[in-house]
């Protein structure tokens, strides 16, 4: 990274002044993703550094702030600069819904790491809360306890995917509807069924197999492993070509790894980037602690 304190604006040094200061944008290595430095985010966020986030989140579709130290108030606080920060309809191990700003961890209700976490679903390539009938803007994780080695996320470029789709295919696909869910989640995520209750909070909703994004205007395939079957398609055909498409759009000339460094925290655009945890660490040995935010976005169009 060279010349970060030179992209126009000279930023704040972190950790000094009254705001979060303004911030210094780097492309990473590879075709997706910005380094972004010269803020301490626990400050108050000015409105034309909010801006700025924001472009670069359309721009780049995934944010990196390198050493921050967020409490759980302070990064609610930023996340709430962005939009409307969203409940959870998951549960903990103890049953217990999640708060807003919750943990991903691979730990168990006594502390102790393991194999088997809670949030094994994500192991899945998805898109946060498709399966709410207004899915996720952007997700923020901040690095609380991060393993020695691995413990990696991936991120899969779901515009560059849809570019690249042969022409039969976009025209298979185009005006296509997919039925999202909590249950199909956790049926497909061979996770325990999802309760009566939590099929009454979050019911099926569907959306449209090709997304517009709001902000940049690009087509994205925008699928996952929360769809269950597509709208006026027998279910098994349905399953079949989502299926298909999931595996086109993870292609790895698609997917950019982050690599976690302690104090990270990293905003991602959900609109036009799918994910996973790859759980590639000794899980059952190291704890991998993140503190997690969620923007309530727009209905896909
Ligand atoms: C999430 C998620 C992936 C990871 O927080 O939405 O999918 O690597 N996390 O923890
Ligand atoms: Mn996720």
């Amino acid at each position: 990274m060279e010349n970060v304190e030179t992209a126009g604006h000279s930023a704040a040094p972190q950790g000094m002044g009254r705001t979060a200061g303004f911030p210094t944008v780097q492309p990473l290595q590879g075709f997706m993703g910005a380094a972004v430095t010269g803020l301490d985010l626990s400050k108050p966020l000015d409105d034309s550094a909010r801006d700025a986030i924001m472009n670069a989140l359309v721009e780049h579709h995934i944010l990196v702030f390198p050493n921050q130290n967020l409490t759980k108030d302070e990064q609610y606080a930023y996340t709430e600069r962005f939009g409307e920060v969203e409940g959870h309809v998951v549960r903990g191990l103890d049953g217990v819904k999640s708060p807003q700003v919750h943990m991903v961890s691979n730990l168990d209700l006594d502390g102790n790491p393991t194999k088997t976490p809670a949030t094994s679903g994500n192991f899945f390539w998805h898109t946060d809360k498709s399966y709410h009938d207004i899915p996720s803007l952007a997700t923020l994780l901040h690095a609380k306890q991060i393993p020695p080695k691995g413990g990696s996320t991936q991120f899969a470029n779901i515009a560059n995917a849809y570019d690249e789709l042969p022409d039969v295919m976009k025209d298979r696909i185009q005006g296509l509807r997919a039925v999202h869910s909590w249950e199909a989640n956790r049926d497909n995520t061979f996770n325990r069924p999802a309760t009566d209750e939590e099929k009454a909070e979050r019911p099926p909703v569907s959306h449209p197999i090709v997304r517009t994004h709001p902000d940049s205007g690009r087509k994205v395939l925008y699928v996952g492993i929360h769809t269950s079957h597509i709208e006026g398609m027998p279910v098994a055909e349905g399953r079949e070509l989502l299926y298909r498409l999931l595996d086109f759009a993870t292609q790895p000339r698609f997917v950019h790894t982050h690599h976690w460094r302690e104090g990270e925290l990293v905003m991602w655009d959900n609109r036009c980037l799918m994910h996973r945890a790859t759980g590639d660490f000794e899980m059952d040995k190291h704890a991998r602690v993140l503190h997690r935010t969620v923007i309530r976005g727009t209905v896909p169009y």
